[in-house]
Parts: C-alpha cells; sequence; structure tokens
C-alpha cells in the first residue's frame, strides 16, 4: 500500500516535470524564434554567382572565436586556410610533416559543408626553411628542388584528393615590373620552377583546379607576365584553370579600371579568375603592395580611426567596395569566387601591414559581427 502511494506520488511529479520540460521547451524556441537572425548574408545575396570564400585560422576552426565561427556560417560557403597549409606549418624540417591544424581545417570545412581552396604549395614566402638548402646551407641544384618540389605538391594533393576544389599551386612568383621574383626557387630553376610546379599539380590530382595567385595583378607589368605564363603552361599542355587575383586594396589604389583591365587580359589567355585574398584598408597607406615582408614605422597619423571610422568614411569605403563587386559582376560567368582574406575586422592582417599596431576595417564584416553596408 505504502509502495503504491509513492509510486503515484512519483508518477504525478513526474507529470509535473514533463509539463514544466515542455513549457520550458516551447518557451525557449520561441524566443530562439523572436532573436532569429533575419539580416542578410553574403553568401545567400551573390552565392548564386560565385563561390563566397574566407580566409580562416586555427581558432576560428577550434571554435574559440564565437564571433568569427558564427560569422564563417552565416556568411560564406567557401574557405582556406590563412596559414595551415603553408610549407613552414606542415612540413617544418626535411622529412617532418605535421598536418595536425590542415586535418582540423579540412574536419571543420566538410562538416559544415564549406568548399575548400588549397592555399599555397609552393611560396617564397613562409616556406620551410630547409627547402631550398642542402645539409652544408648550400643551395640546393636544380633536380634536388625539383624532387622536393614534386614530393611536397603530391604529399599534400594527395591527402586531400577529393577534399579540396583547386589550389594556389605558385602564389606570387612575378613582381610588379614583370620580371620573375629573385626568389631562392627562382635562383636555383629560373621560371622553370612554376611549370613544374603546376605539372606536378596536374599529375598528383587530376580533378583539382589549379590557380596561380598573385597580388597587385592590376601593375601592367605584372598583368603581362601573367599572361605570357599561362600562354607558356598551355603551350606546353599544362593545365592552368584560374588566375587568382589576391585584391588587397587600399581607398586610393588600385584604380578600377586598371583591375579590370587585368581581368580581360586573363579572360582573353583562355582561363577564369577569381578574387582570392579582397580586403580594403580604410587607412592612410605608404605601400599598395602585398609582400609580406614589407613593413614601416608606426606614426599615430596613420591610425585616425582607433575610436571609430566616420559615417562619411565608411560610406566611401562601402561605395568602393561595391565598384569593385560591380565591375566583377560584369565578368560572372568567367569568376569562380570571391575570398575575403578574413572573417571579421578584429581577425584581419590588415592591423598589422604593412604598418604594424593599427586599428583597420578592411573587410567586409566588423568587429561585432555585422555585415556592413555592401549589398
Ligand atoms: C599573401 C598570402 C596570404 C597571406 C597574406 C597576408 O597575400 O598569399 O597567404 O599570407 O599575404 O596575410
Amino acid at each position: 500500500m505504502q509502495l503504491k502511494k509513492t509510486s503515484k506520488k512519483r508518477e504525478i511529479i513526474y507529470m509535473k516535470l514533463n509539463l514544466s520540460v515542455a513549457i520550458a521547451t516551447f518557451a525557449l524556441s520561441f524566443v530562439s524564434c523572436s532573436q532569429q537572425d533575419n539580416t542578410p548574408s553574403l553568401k545567400d545575396e551573390w552565392g548564386h554567382k560565385y563561390l563566397i570564400g574566407t580566409a580562416v585560422n586555427q581558432w576560428q576552426v577550434a571554435g574559440e572565436t564565437p564571433i568569427e565561427t558564427a560569422a564563417i556560417l552565416k556568411h560564406f560557403n567557401c574557405v582556406t586556410a590563412e596559414n595551415c597549409m603553408k610549407s613552414e606549418v606542415i612540413n617544418p624540417q626535411k622529412g617532418v610533416w605535421d598536418f595536425t591544424l590542415a586535418d582540423e581545417f579540412v574536419a571543420f570545412a566538410e562538416k559544415n559543408n564549406l568548399t575548400i581552396m588549397g592555399h599555397a604549395p609552393i611560396w617564397h614566402s613562409q616556406q620551410a626553411k630547409w627547402f631550398c638548402f642542402d645539409d652544408n646551407g648550400e643551395l640546393v641544384c636544380a633536380d634536388t628542388l625539383k624532387q622536393r618540389i614534386h614530393d611536397h605538391i603530391f604529399t599534400v594533393m594527395q591527402r586531400y584528393k577529393g577534399k579540396i576544389k583547386g589550389y594556389d599551386v605558385v602564389n606570387e612568383a612575378i613582381e610588379d615590373d614583370g620580371s620573375y621574383r629573385n626568389s631562392l626557387m627562382y635562383q636555383i630553376m629560373g621560371e622553370e620552377f612554376i611549370d613544374w610546379s603546376f605539372q606536378c599539380a596536374m599529375e598528383a590530382d587530376p580533378d583539382a583546379e589549379l590557380y596561380y595567385n598573385d597580388y597587385s595583378m592590376w601593375a601592367e607589368g605584372k598583368r603581362n607576365t601573367v599572361c605570357e605564363l599561362i600562354k607558356r603552361l598551355k603551350s606546353k599542355n599544362i593545365k592552368i584553370d584560374a588566375i587568382g587575383l589576391q585584391c588587397h586594396y587600399g581607398m586610393d589604389f588600385p584604380e578600377v579600371s586598371a583591375f579590370e583591365e587585368s581581368i580581360k587580359a586573363f579572360i582573353n589567355e583562355g582561363v577564369r579568375v577569381q578574387f582570392t585574398e579582397f580586403d580594403m584598408s580604410i587607412l592612410p597607406n605608404p605601400y599598395t603592395g602585398a609582400d609580406v615582408a614589407t613593413r614601416f614605422q608606426y606614426t599615430p597619423d596613420k591610425d585616425p580611426y582607433r575610436d571609430g571610422v566616420p559615417a562619411d568614411v565608411q560610406a566611401a569605403w562601402n561605395a568602393r567596395v561595391k565598384e569593385f563587386i560591380a565591375i566583377i559582376d560584369k565578368y560572372q560567368d568567367k569568376v569562380n569566387r570571391i575570398t575575403f582574406w578574413g572573417v571579421t575586422d578584429s581577425s584581419s592582417w590588415k592591423n598589422d601591414f604593412p604598418i604594424p599596431g593599427r586599428k583597420d576595417y578592411a573587410l567586409p564584416i566588423d568587429r561585432e559581427g555585422n555585415l556592413k553596408d555592401i549589398l
């Protein structure tokens, strides 16, 4: 009898409990409905025309910067690893490979259905220190470098075969005046290191798209040499699918017409174009390039917006971004994607480049995770 009574009591408690859980769930869903984010997203607005990408870092991938991770998922359908696929990270010493961060990046993208871009197997900067040297500290011969380029490209591209859509196979091999950059790889192999890298890439993963990627693509000399490079690769039956224009821009460079000139020139050579690292500094800049080794001294007059950007300056920035997008739209059937270099203003490299320690506002999403008025 006593037992029966207790179990009846328990039943009533359970019923009450269930009821309150149901009420709480209903209330929560109501709250989350009323807080639903109905603001526009870049991928919803532009995703039918292009892949809309961003460069992500390891903390965003790990979910340690929630505003940034939420912005990735809301605004983008494509990702590039900001650093973790560069050779100094994945192959820091001869024979030592470390894919920990790169694998986490790829897993994050796959879990969230984000198209993945590979960046940048062959680049003179952020290249593993050992790559061009022998054990005595002398530059290696051309045959050894060829072998190393081959092994690097094959190891990376075969690991992610079927997962990564395309690669910036070679990054920044040409100077603005059109000469080849005098990198260690160039000193050892001449411009042939570029052709060889593409040759290896097309064999390593025949289904991956292959890109040449560079900054200041609006410069006439660079434009011409890139066109010659495309011709040369094609004449050797070496695959190149698209040219990546990095697009690290400022308020007074480049001229929009020079930008358009280069788009037209590359398309005329029979490749597609893509905008792979778009950002636009709102600050006064002493330098129009994006060579990561370049730095200038900090002075407060070069850092005018520490407390926020005046409305008219922000409006000018918004209008200039729209101007570039309008040009891109003119060629949309030949454009693969627009990738922004960073997620929000707080994670942009422009806060430290080319002058360290400034507060820049170079990306479409602000520090609070809100989209600026660029649609
Ligand atoms: C270049 C590289 C990128 C990145 C930026 C600066 O544009 O291609 O990988 O290093 O510089 O963040």
